[in-house]
């Protein structure tokens, strides 16, 4: 025979083979199966192995195969070249001095109005730089310093409107947005950012831009105006409220405000003198918060980038990095379930926007709306109602909850619900979907809502054709290859024991 493991029909069926011209492309590789190797879209592939090969399971379940692809390898293979897919590379080295600097200031409170909130509390390594909350509890909380499902809001605090998204893999230098509706990017003169014009001169990426903004946010790190000149003293260390009396608009004083601070810690004089080759005398006049805003980029690049998940090592060639069951979820991904439509390219997202139908959760971004109409608050138009940027989807099994207000704490219903919309929509169930309790009360799934909705739908999202039970299945072990091995093992390692404040480290 000649094909030993499937028939002529489904190896067909698995290539997709439709055209006469790739059925005389079969026919040519039928007459090579015979001679040895042969090249199939500029690759060479061992065709003795492909029909007389064998295939036998390692004890992890990841596929054996002696000497080539499978017929499922060569469509997936086919399906990746064409759609550019690639392996991530190797993230940008990062100078170690700024990393250093990064390191701290990522960890350390004293970046908050009340030094209780740090950027590690939302985006902590351990929770695959989320925080494993729908909606994250920003500044003022019952408890500071306690993570996760522990730490709750504060009385009269609300919660930050959108989940905190994971940073995995900001380095690599495909990224040109950030945030779920994409408000910092690159443009042509520059960066767009809420700053506008007031935005400092010498950031470099994106990330960088990104990081000046959380400190200027009154419910994420700075404080309400109530909070101003309020003291707060943390075993031993007192932290004075000097950031929270300025007005939202006023991003200048904040920046310098928060610089000063900064600069009135030795150990931070020390840090950024290092990391900027500055004179300790000339640090006041040639430090600004752009320059900790870069250091925190470089950390998040450094610490959170991973370019050896299973998929990774697949796209570099590897046949073996995947069980079969995997592939056939890459294939449905980048096939028939239309996955990659939007979740494309070697980020495995397009950085454009879409709405899914989401369902609305908790106050909304609009005061008094309980709404969120997503990217349209910065474009203005009304098309983009409820649209949110495709997320990218390296370690998406380490940080949920998923969506960009955490509507599902289960993967397997983030992909039902991707695979039929309008039947999550209305099945969605707040009790079983949702861990914070005070947000059960908060879910609009009416009808009303629904035919609003409805009118900016991304009918992109619908597959080719129904998802079966079992390849939602599949599906989700494909997503399981998209973690990086041992990832809470090596994130454990960028938790720092002290940070120059002395404010206690979240997590630690
Ligand atoms: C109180 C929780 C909270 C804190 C503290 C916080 N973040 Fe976030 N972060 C969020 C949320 C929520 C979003 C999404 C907001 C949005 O998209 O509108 C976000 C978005 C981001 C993004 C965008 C990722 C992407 O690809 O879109 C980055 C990067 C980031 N935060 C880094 C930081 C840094 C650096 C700090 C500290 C200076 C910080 N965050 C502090 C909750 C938080
Ligand atoms: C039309 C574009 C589109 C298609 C097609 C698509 N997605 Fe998505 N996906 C998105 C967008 C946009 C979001 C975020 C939506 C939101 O939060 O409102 C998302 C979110 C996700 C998330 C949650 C990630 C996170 O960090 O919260 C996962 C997982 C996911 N998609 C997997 C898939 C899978 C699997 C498929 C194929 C069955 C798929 N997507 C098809 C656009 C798409």
């Amino acid at each position: 025979m000649f094909f030993t493991s499937c028939s002529w029909w489904e190896f067909a069926a698995v290539l997709r083979i439709s055209r006469s011209a790739d059925i005389a492309a079969l026919l040519v590789l039928f007459v090579f199966a015979f001679t040895g190797n042969i090249r199939v879209n500029g690759e060479d592939f061992d065709f003795q192995s492909v029909s007389g090969g064998h295939n036998s399971q390692r004890s992890d379940g990841t596929l054996f195969r002696f000497g080539g692809p499978s017929p499922l390898d060569i469509a997936i293979r086919r399906a990746t070249r064409r759609q550019q897919v690639k392996p991530l590379g190797q993230a940008p080295e990062q100078r170690p001095e700024l990393v250093a600097l990064g390191q701290m200031l990522f960890f350390d409170r004293i970046l908050s109005g009340n030094g209780d909130t740090s950027c590690a509390t939302c985006h902590h390594p351990l929770f695959g730089t989320g925080d494993e909350l729908a909606l994250s509890v920003g500044t003022g909380p019952e408890n500071p310093g306690a993570l996760s499902l522990f730490r709750i809001k504060g009385v009269g605090r609300e919660l930050i409107p959108r989940n905190a998204p994971e940073l995995f893999n900001r380095g690599a230098p495909q990224w040109h947005s950030q945030f779920w509706d994409g408000r910092v990017a690159v443009d042509y003169n520059g960066f767009s950012s809420p700053a506008g014009e007031l935005l400092p001169d010498g950031l470099d990426s994106v990330l960088a831009v990104q990081a000046m903004f959380p400190v200027t946010s009154r419910d994420e790190m700075r404080g309400t105006a109530a909070d101003s000149g309020a003291s707060f003293d943390y075993d031993g260390v007192t932290v004075v409220n000097n950031i929270a009396e300025f007005e939202n608009g006023d991003l200048l004083a904040i920046w310098s405000a928060l610089t000063a601070r900064l600069l009135g810690i030795p150990e931070y004089r020390s840090l950024f003198a290092a990391a900027y080759d500055v004179a300790d005398s000339d640090l006041e006049s040639e430090i600004g918060f752009q320059h900790a805003a870069k250091a925190i980029a470089a950390f998040e690049v450094s610490a959170f980038s991973f370019s050896d998940s299973p998929w990774d090592r697949y796209l570099a060639g590897d046949n073996g990095a995947l069980t079969t069951k995997q592939k056939q979820g890459a294939l449905l991904f980048y096939e028939d379930a239309g996955c990659s439509k939007c979740h494309s390219g070697t980020l495995m997202t397009d950085q454009t926007h879409h709405n899914l139908l989401v369902p609305e959760i908790g106050a909304g971004k609009v005061p008094g709306m309980h709404s969120d109409p997503g990217v349209s608050l910065i474009t203005g138009k009304a098309s983009d109602d409820y649209c949110f940027r495709t997320p990218p989807l390296r370690n998406v099994t380490a940080t949920g909850p998923w969506f960009h207000n955490g509507a599902y704490n289960n993967l397997r219903d983030v992909i039902r619900h991707h695979a039929n919309p309008t039947r999550g929509f209305f099945a969605y169930d707040p009790e079983e979907s949702l861990d914070q309790p005070e947000l059960r009360e908060a879910v609009d799934v009416s009808a009303s809502k629904f035919s609003q909705m409805m009118l900016t739908f991304s009918w992109d999202v619908l597959p080719r054709r129904h998802i079966k039970r079992n390849e939602v299945d599949a599906l989700e072990d494909f997503l399981h290859a998209l973690a990086a091995p041992k990832l809470f093992q090596r994130m454990q390692r960028v938790i720092p024991e002290n940070v120059p404040s002395g404010l206690p480290v979240d997590g630690q």
